[in-house]
């Protein structure tokens, strides 16, 4: 099979693509045809060499990647809730971008794919959507608040506006300009980023609680409007002004994945696609990640030629 890989920390550079023997899955372990696989800026932090690597003890030679869609080819002994032919989405720490990937469900979640939803939008859901959704559930928002969402047009902040919304909440959400359009049509208010946002979102009536996705400006705005740290969440610079991260470990659950999955088959939550490339391309695929600019989500399709 083809397989991403490094074997040194490193930029884009230092990946791989490789002919590699299948794997084969172990007691408790599945195998899945990967057809989809999204990409996440984790990903670029993990073969980068940062903490993001060195805090799960992840060293070279590495895979690439996390989030799969595919179907099950084989499955290990002693695993009954899954079976070959199956279609499912969920985790794949460092071994995403390949043709066949082995899961060990007691460690990561991979959960079915509903009909209606198809592989591309189906693996954006993995890191991305269980982060909107965790951080969204956290922050408890509803009828009565204002949401900021900082970096609202990226992978996490395009769904964390639109769960937001679906709980009724009013949303405000940082983005380029070019990007405005696409999230009024989300029903979010659109506002720039940079100097001066806590003027602007005054401007608007304030904030009761922010998701902040970028850095730390959507944290100082809510400070600076008087939000308490308890209802911000921050994911890009953790424990900046005592603001915490999403409060579980994505990987090793499921929770919320079958949700997001259900609410993208029928519709009620759009994943916005910035583009789909054969493997051979991933690694211009996270050139273009590590710009910071993306709308939605980057894909590699391991179905194409
Ligand atoms: N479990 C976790 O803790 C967790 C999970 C997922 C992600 N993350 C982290 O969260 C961050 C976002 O992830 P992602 O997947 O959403 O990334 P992404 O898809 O690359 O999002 C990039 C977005 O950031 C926006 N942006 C760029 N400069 C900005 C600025 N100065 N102020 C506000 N927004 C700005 C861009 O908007 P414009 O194009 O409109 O400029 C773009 O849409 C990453 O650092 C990632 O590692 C953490």
């Amino acid at each position: 099979m083809r397989r991403l890989m490094h074997r040194a920390f490193g930029g884009p550079e230092v990946l791989e693509l490789v002919e590699a023997p299948d794997p084969q899955p172990g007691p408790g372990e599945v195998r899945v045809r990967v057809h989809a696989a999204a990409l996440n800026p984790v990903d670029w932090k993990i073969f980068s060499g940062t903490a993001a690597a060195t805090s799960r003890g992840l060293e070279p030679p590495l895979g690439v990647g996390n989030d799969v869609a595919g179907v099950v080819d084989a499955v290990g002994d002693g695993v009954t809730s899954l079976r070959v032919g199956d279609r499912v989405l969920g985790s794949a720490r460092a071994r995403a971008m390949q043709d066949r990937t082995v899961v060990d469900l007691a460690q990561e979640a991979l959960v079915p794919i509903p009909d209606g939803l198809d592989d591309v939008r189906a693996s954006c859901l993995v890191v991305a959507g269980r982060t909107a959704w965790a951080g969204v559930e956290a922050l408890a928002v509803g009828g009565d608040d204002t949401l900021l969402v900082n970096g609202a047009s990226g992978g996490v902040g395009v769904l964390a506006v639109q769960l937001a919304r679906l709980r009724g909440a009013r949303v405000l959400g940082t983005a380029s300009e070019r990007k405005h359009d696409r999230l009024r049509a989300y029903g979010v208010e659109p506002v720039a980023y940079g100097d001066g946002l806590a003027d602007r979102l005054r401007a608007l009536g304030g904030v009761d609680a922010v998701f902040e996705t970028h850095g730390t400006e959507g944290i100082d705005a809510g400070l600076e409007l008087g939000v308490p740290a308890a209802r911000m969440i921050g994911i890009a610079t953790k424990g900046h002004a005592g603001v915490v991260g999403v409060p579980m470990d994505l990987g090793r659950t499921g929770a919320g994945l079958a949700e997001l999955a259900a609410l993208a088959a029928d519709g009620t939550l759009d994943v916005p696609i910035a583009g789909v490339v054969p493997l051979e391309r991933a690694v211009e695929a996270y050139r273009e990640l590590m710009g910071g600019h993306v709308h939605g989500k980057l894909v590699v399709d391991l179905l194409a030629d």
